[in-house]
């Protein structure tokens, strides 16, 4: 099969909603990052979904609709989902409800529960509202590979698999949406977002962080968002994030840098914008402004992607606080360094006490 990249005019969104009414899968951009769209009501357009991304069967999918009276026909909505929903959908956020008959257990992996979002990019609500279905996408990445955040991360991950992209430029948040689950006791994030905690607070009296957020699973433990079972987002080369006081990182940094180009291999250091003077001579890669963390968000998977292309050996990490959209930052790095984590106050301080 062929692959276009189609800029969204009206009469390429129409063509890809088209395609969607037909079983068809398209590539479609969000605010969030870029979908692979297919009728969520159709079980073979849900199969075909899967077996582009090479995607385990029990790790279900989120749906997309255009509206909450869309919404309504899929799921069961409390009286706080609505609230919620009318205050940040569209938007990156994403709920957990109780899902109706109609829900093909092949989408949500036989679960009682449906996730469904409302995306806020002008190209994927047109699209929703065309096609009339409600879409099932999940991240148009090969599984385990980074989120994409342009057409051209769709276009290289999923070459073939597809017949349209629809190009809406890189998306604005750059991370996925928060996943929040409205079935528990107490509305529960298992992925953190764009539409953060403290956000949410906003309209909740209480929220929980399900707290596998910023650590591995432990031996035999269910995730509870069965996504974040998988190794995810991690470059080919060993990144480590690194913690401390920050003259006490820039030293690590610089030291395990310089240790590893000393011996022939590649390395790459991550910094925030602000401390890239700190590191001239090195090798540094700067991964947005830490005065405006929502930039960090925008581009750390693109960064994540280009790291992997390099084949860079060894990488090392600035951190931020995981607070606001600190949080979703950590959970996607936490996990791409596959939780390897230093501390620099630790080790320098014990370099310098044996000098
Ligand atoms: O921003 C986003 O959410 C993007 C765009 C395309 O909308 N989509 C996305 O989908 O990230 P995906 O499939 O890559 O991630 C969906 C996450 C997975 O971790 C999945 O396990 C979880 O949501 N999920 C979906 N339905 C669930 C359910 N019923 N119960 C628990 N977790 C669920
Ligand atoms: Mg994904």
């Amino acid at each position: 099969m062929n692959t276009k990249i189609l800029t969204p005019t009206d009469e390429n969104i129409w063509l890809a909603a088209q395609t969607l009414r037909e079983g068809g899968l398209v590539g479609m951009p969000t605010e969030t990052v870029y979908g692979l769209g297919g009728d969520a009501l159709n079980e073979e357009a849900i199969r075909a979904i899967f077996a582009a991304k090479a995607r385990p069967a029990d790790n279900p999918l989120i749906i997309h609709v255009p509206s909450i009276q869309a919404a309504e026909g899929l799921c069961e909505i409390s009286d706080v989902s609505r609230r919620l929903m009318c205050a940040f959908c569209p938007g990156p956020l994403t709920l957990l409800m109780p899902k109706k008959p109609i829900i093909p257990a092949v989408a949500n992996a036989g679960l009682d529960s449906v996730a469904i979002r409302i995306p806020s990019h002008p190209v994927a609500l047109q699209l929703l509202e065309m096609s009339g279905v409600p879409v099932a996408a999940p991240s148009a990445n090969t599984s385990g590979k980074p989120s994409p955040t342009t057409a051209m991360h769709v276009y290289h991950d999923l070459y073939g698999k597809l017949p349209i992209i629809l190009d809406g430029g890189a998306c604005q948040v750059g991370l996925e949406s928060t996943v929040l689950d409205m079935t528990a006791e107490v509305p529960t994030v298992l992925r953190p977002g764009g539409i953060t905690p403290e956000l949410l607070l906003t309209v909740l009296p209480e929220v929980r962080v399900s707290d596998s957020v910023l650590r591995p699973l432990k031996e035999g433990e269910k995730a509870l968002s069965p996504g974040m079972r998988y190794r995810h987002y991690a470059p080919s080369g060993q990144l480590t994030l690194v913690k401390g006081e920050q003259s006490n990182v820039e030293h690590l940094c610089k030291k395990m840098y310089q240790d590893t180009v000393n011996v022939g291999r590649s390395a790459r250091i991550l910094a925030f914008e602000e401390h890239l003077p700190a590191y001239e001579g090195q090798s540094v890669l700067s991964i947005g402004s830490l005065s405006r963390p929502e930039t960090i968000a925008h581009k750390l998977f693109a960064v994540l992607r280009q790291i992997d292309d390099e084949k860079i050996d060894i990488l090392t990490c600035e951190i931020l606080p995981a607070e606001g959209i600190g949080l979703a930052i950590m959970n996607r790095l936490s996990r791409a360094a596959a939780f390897h984590v230093i501390d620099a106050d630790a080790i320098v301080g014990f370099v310098d006490t044996r000098r």
